[in-house]
């Protein structure tokens, strides 16, 4: 007769048994369906689905068991604030690619913003700027898969009071550089992260929007140095075939945006009691998109996108600044007084206004988030980080003097 510890035993020994059997039929399993995805008979997707895992998941056993190449991502301005968001994206969905952030640090960066991609042995810094061909070369000679260029000034209030010189190194000269970079080393990719600035803007009772092919028709040095950027991408895909693809997208909020931009600037004055100056009347119209969607339409056109192409990116979610600066006192319970009018910056544009319906259509992007549920979540991450905002406040402490 046995007893209750022989008994137990037995059943640890099945049940040791049962999961050695299961286990190499998984194995199994999961050779095959890479054997599959090697030849293209079965995408990501369906692996995820069959097996019950997460995309990122799967990503990762097959490169471990190396069964996926490795890709090399070089990301340009990656310490600026979409693209940390850009990086924590890719490191999440793709950890078995390796991720290049080039970064010259001017006075928007954050190298902060990385401390937790630091962790990943997937990701590097660079200094550098990508204006430095030779500095470039140092990275493409050990080979690049794609580039995806964030790097850019980007504050428009400085563009119109600061050093409009700046913004012409980095938006054209830059841009132009790494052009010439993908044409000597032939690197397969390279997206150019634009803005829908450069197309100008539209009257508040016009009935119109911008297309892939509106005309530019830029009003400040900010937008008419990215229309230069992204001109040059125009003309090298159709002089010598460099495999380019720039994207126009609306403005972003979200996480670890440089406190100078208009949401977090308002969330920290509206925290601290300070009123929340509107240039003139506030009915300028801006085209809000959380920062996650922007990352997610890049990934989509980096891995899917038509080479030579352009892509609008848009939530369809175009809002007056008064109604942001209400909406922001609101959640953060503060009174409408703090709302102050000031005189409006030259050339400030009334609306912007693209359509994202290309993306949509052919390569099946939707926006996960509505401003409703983003914007609290944006304020709740400000909140919670007060200090990684004072800090850039110690280093920068003249950044009011340009919005
Ligand atoms: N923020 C928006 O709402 C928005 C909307 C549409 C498009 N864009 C575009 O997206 C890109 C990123 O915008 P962001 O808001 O993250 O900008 P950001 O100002 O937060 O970051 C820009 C980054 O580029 C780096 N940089 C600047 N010049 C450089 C150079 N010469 N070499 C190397 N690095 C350099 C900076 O150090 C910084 O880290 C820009 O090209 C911008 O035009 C932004």
């Amino acid at each position: 007769m046995q007893n209750d510890f022989t008994q137990n035993q037995n059943n640890f020994q099945e049940e040791i048994e049962l999961k050695k059997s299961l286990s190499s039929a998984l194995a199994r399993k999961i050779d095959l369906l890479a054997k599959l995805y090697g030849e293209k008979k079965i995408t990501l997707d369906e692996i995820s689905l069959i097996l019950g895992l997460d995309k990122s998941e799967v990503s990762l056993i097959f490169s471990r068991k190396g069964l996926m190449k490795k890709k090399r991502i070089f990301v340009g301005g990656g310490a600026g604030f979409i693209g940390s968001n850009f990086i924590y994206h890719m490191l999440e969905k793709y950890p078995h690619y390796e991720i290049i952030n080039y970064d010259v640090l001017t006075y928007a960066a954050n190298i902060e913003n990385l401390r937790e991609a630091e962790k990943s042995p997937n990701y590097s810094f660079v200094k550098g700027d990508i204006a430095d061909y030779e500095k470039l070369e140092e990275i493409a000679k050990e080979g690049i898969d794609a580039i995806v260029n964030f790097a850019a000034e980007t504050a428009v209030g400085r563009s119109v009071h600061g050093k409009a010189a700046d913004f012409i190194h980095s938006n054209v000269v830059g841009t132009h550089t790494l052009l010439e970079i993908v044409k000597n080393y032939k690197i397969p990719k390279f997206v150019q992260i634009s803005t829908d600035e450069v197309y100008g803007t539209v009257g508040l009772d016009e009935d119109r929007t911008f297309f892939e092919d509106s005309s530019f028709l830029p009003n400040v040095p900010y937008a008419a140095a990215k229309a230069g950027g992204d001109l040059m991408c125009r003309a090298y895909f159709n002089t010598y075939k460099v495999p380019v693809i720039v994207t126009h997208c609306s403005n972003n909020y979200g996480p670890y945006q440089h406190p100078e931009k208009l949401i977090p600037y308002f969330i920290f004055r509206a925290m601290n009691n300070q009123s929340l100056p509107i240039h003139g009347d506030g009915r300028h119209i801006r085209d809000w998109i959380y920062v996650r969607d922007h990352c997610e339409a890049i990934d989509l056109i980096l891995h899917k996108g038509v080479l030579g192409e352009v892509y609008n990116i848009s939530a369809d979610s175009e809002r007056p600044t008064l109604e942001i600066a209400k909406i922001i006192l609101e959640l953060i319970g503060k009174p409408h007084s703090l709302v102050n009018h000031v005189p409006d910056r030259p050339g400030n544009d009334r609306r912007y206004s693209i359509s994202a319906g290309k993306i949509a259509k052919e390569l099946g992007w939707n926006p996960s988030n509505t401003f409703e549920d983003a914007m609290p979540k944006t304020i709740q991450w400000y909140q919670h980080n007060i200090d990684w905002v004072e800090k850039i406040r110690e280093k920068d402490q003249d950044f009011t003097n340009y919005i």
